[in-house]
Parts: structure tokens; sequence; C-alpha cells
């Protein structure tokens, strides 16, 4: 089957996901019976382009490599926006991979419905417009028949979202718990192993490339937040908002609290949880918590992230994903389109 996908975005994750597609084109084609075929890819700064017979990608990273444009690099079509691009192109998925506006979960939002709204299945790494408007554009892929999956918006490519979705049938989940900020972990591991405060490790972190200039949507807690509302809304049901989440982050911990709960025999991890309670609600919490330092959770070190299931059933269920990065974020939309080829999005336990 000819699988015709466009790339809007085309950064880390979006140029990882144009390098697996090359590299498991055959698979695909053999296993999966996808000719997959790149018509179109839209960036900020480096051109929008859309060639209906499909774009060359090693040219199209070669092209973004040399700092040109792809909307120069001599294939197919150069387009001006991203609603154009949207609108013009013959795409059956988008792959959405545009920076994340953690206030609103826009503009991608309003691509999301557009793109959904075209009838074209759209798959993103991009938590804004899932944790903003998850129920308005499922129901908007329903009535239009096309999917909206986005398995790396939560530890980034690692099957979660469809484990909690597909593969706990009848079950009640409970609680889940995890680690779902790196760059926190990161941090707290180098003041840990290293004995550096909180200022040197989120420098540190900044000069590796994990931290941003900006960090606070890290330390202060709103990315783990945002990925606790997608896991609670998705998997248990609920209708919570970034704002909804107690949250409180890492900002200025002191060393000497790290040594204190080390004396202790534990380890201060900033964890996240969605928790059911007696009345059936669901609540959301990030905080940093001691755990006891012979735990999985204490043994959660850098960048390496944890989610844990609690269910009805099955007591404890336990995922956990070493060194993530743009490749598995860019394998976990791979899933979401081999998915929604094969008609996932119509089985009803895909919706909570
Ligand atoms: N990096 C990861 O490992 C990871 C993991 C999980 C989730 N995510 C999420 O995945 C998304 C992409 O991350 P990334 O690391 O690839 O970011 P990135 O390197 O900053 O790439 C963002 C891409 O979006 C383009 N872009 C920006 N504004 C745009 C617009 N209005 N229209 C079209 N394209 C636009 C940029 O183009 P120009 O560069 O030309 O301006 C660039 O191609 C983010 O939402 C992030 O939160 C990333």
């Amino acid at each position: 089957m000819q699988f015709n996908v466009a790339l809007l975005g085309f950064g880390n994750v979006g140029r990882a996901l144009a390098e697996l597609i090359m590299r498991k084109r055959d698979t695909l084609r053999e296993t999966y019976d996808l000719d997959v075929r790149v018509v179109g890819i839209s960036t900020g700064r480096h051109g929008k382009v859309i060639d209906e017979d499909g774009l060359d990608l090693a040219a199209a990273l070669e092209t973004w490599r040399a700092g040109g444009s792809l909307a120069e690099m001599g294939q197919g079509r150069a387009v001006e926006t991203n609603e154009q691009f949207i609108a013009e192109c013959p795409a059956d998925l988008v792959f959405e991979t545009i920076p994340t506006n953690p206030e609103s979960g826009q503009p991608a939002l309003d691509y999301a419905r557009a793109i959904l709204s075209r009838g074209i299945h759209y798959v993103t790494a991009n938590k804004g417009p899932v944790a903003f408007g998850y129920r308005e554009l499922r129901a908007l892929a329903a009535q239009n028949d096309v999917g909206f999956f986005f398995e790396s918006t939560v530890m980034d490519g690692g099957p979660v979202l469809s484990v909690g979705r597909e593969g706990l049938p009848t079950l009640q989940v409970n609680r889940i718990r995890g680690i779902f900020n790196s760059t926190t972990n990161y941090i707290l591991t180098r003041m840990e192993e290293d004995g550096l405060t909180f200022d040197e490790a989120l420098r540190k972190a900044q000069e590796i490339g994990i931290a941003e200039t900006d960090p606070t949507l890290d330390i202060d807690g709103w990315d783990a937040a945002i990925k606790t509302v997608i896991v609670a809304n998705v998997i248990m049901g609920a209708d919570l908002r970034p704002a909804d989440v107690n949250r409180e982050g890492i900002r200025g911990l002191a060393l000497e609290e790290v040594r204190a709960a080390e004396a202790d025999g534990q380890r201060i991890r900033l964890m996240c949880m969605a928790e059911r309670t007696d009345t059936g609600e669901v609540r959301a919490t990030v905080r940093p918590e001691r755990v006891p330092i012979g735990s999985v959770l204490a043994g959660i070190k850098g960048t390496t992230g944890i989610v844990e299931f609690e269910t009805d059933v099955l007591p404890r269920l336990t995922i956990l994903e070493h060194d993530p990065g743009p490749p598995t974020t860019a394998y976990g939309m791979l899933a979401d389109m081999i998915n929604l080829a094969r008609g996932r999005h119509r089985d009803g336990v895909v919706l909570r």
C-alpha cells in the first residue's frame, strides 16, 4: 500500500524520523506492506515544500545540514504558510513536530484541527495539542474516520500510551506513577553523584543540551505536569488541564536536602502521579518526593524514564526507558503510523 506522509516540523525529531523512515523502508514494505512516500516538509525557517511524487529524504537532510531552504532544493513546489501546506499537501498522514506551547498548545492545536478535518491522520510528538485538546481532537478524528496518535509525547517514544490503551483491556487503572522529566532527573543525579549544587547541575544539563536556556518548563514541573495530564486523560479517562495539576518543581533545591535524604537512606525524585480517588475522580500531582535508596525509583538515574501502572488485577506493571532522545521519539511516531495504517484507530479500546 502506498502511504503518503508529510512532516510538519523538521527539527531534531523530524529529521530523526526522516532517517528512521529511510532505515526501515524495506521492513515497512516487506512486513507491513507500506510503501512510505514523503510528499511534503514544512519548517519554520528552512522553507516549506510539497511534492506529490515524493521528496528525496536524503537530499532534504543534506539541504538542511547545509543551511539551505527546502523550498529551493529543486524538488516540488514551495508553499508559504502552514495553513496552505495542510490544505494542499496530498498526505494520508501528517507527522507534527513543532515546538510545544505549554500555555495553550497553539498554533499546533489549530493545525491538528485542520489536518483531522481534512480527513488526514495526525501523529504528533508535541504535547501541547494533546494536553489542551485531547477530547476534541479525538472526536474530530473519529468523525473523519482517521486517527490521532501521540505515543511520543510521554517517555519519548517508549510504548506507554499504547500499553495503557490496548494492553490492559477491562482493567481499571487506579494509579499511574512515574518519572517523566529527564532534565530534572539528570539534575538530581548530578547533585547526588557529583555533589554539584542545583545551579551547577542545571548548567551542566544546559551544556550538554538536555536543558533549555530557559529551564522554567522543566524545573518548575510544567513539562512533567503536561505529561501527567496526558496519561491521566488518555489512560484513566480524566479531563484535566496542566493548570489542574497540583505542581511543585525542584527549582533551587539545596544540596543539603539531597544529602539529608541520602543520610536517611533515601533519594529525591520528581514524581508524577495520577490517582483515582474514592469518588472516582482523578487527581494529578507533580512534586519532589523521597524514595528509599534500594527502590526501583531511586535507581532511575540521568535521563532514564519510568512509568508504573497500578490496576485492579495486575497490581503493578512497570515500563522503564533508557537513553531517550530524538531517535526514540521518532520511533514512537513510526509505530503510531504503522498502527494507523493497520486501522487501529477504529478499535474501540483506543478511545477511553
Ligand atoms: N527532542 C526530543 O527528544 C523530544 C522528545 C519528545 C517530544 N518532543 C517534542 O517534539 C517536538 C519537536 O522537538 P524537536 O526537538 O525536534 O524541536 P526542534 O529541534 O526545535 O524542531 C522544531 C521544528 O519545528 C519547526 N517549526 C517551528 N515553528 C514552526 C512553525 N510555526 N511551522 C512549521 N515548522 C515550525 C522548526 O523549523 P526551523 O528550525 O526551520 O525554525 C523545526 O524544524 C516538540 O514539541 C518537543 O516538545 C521532543
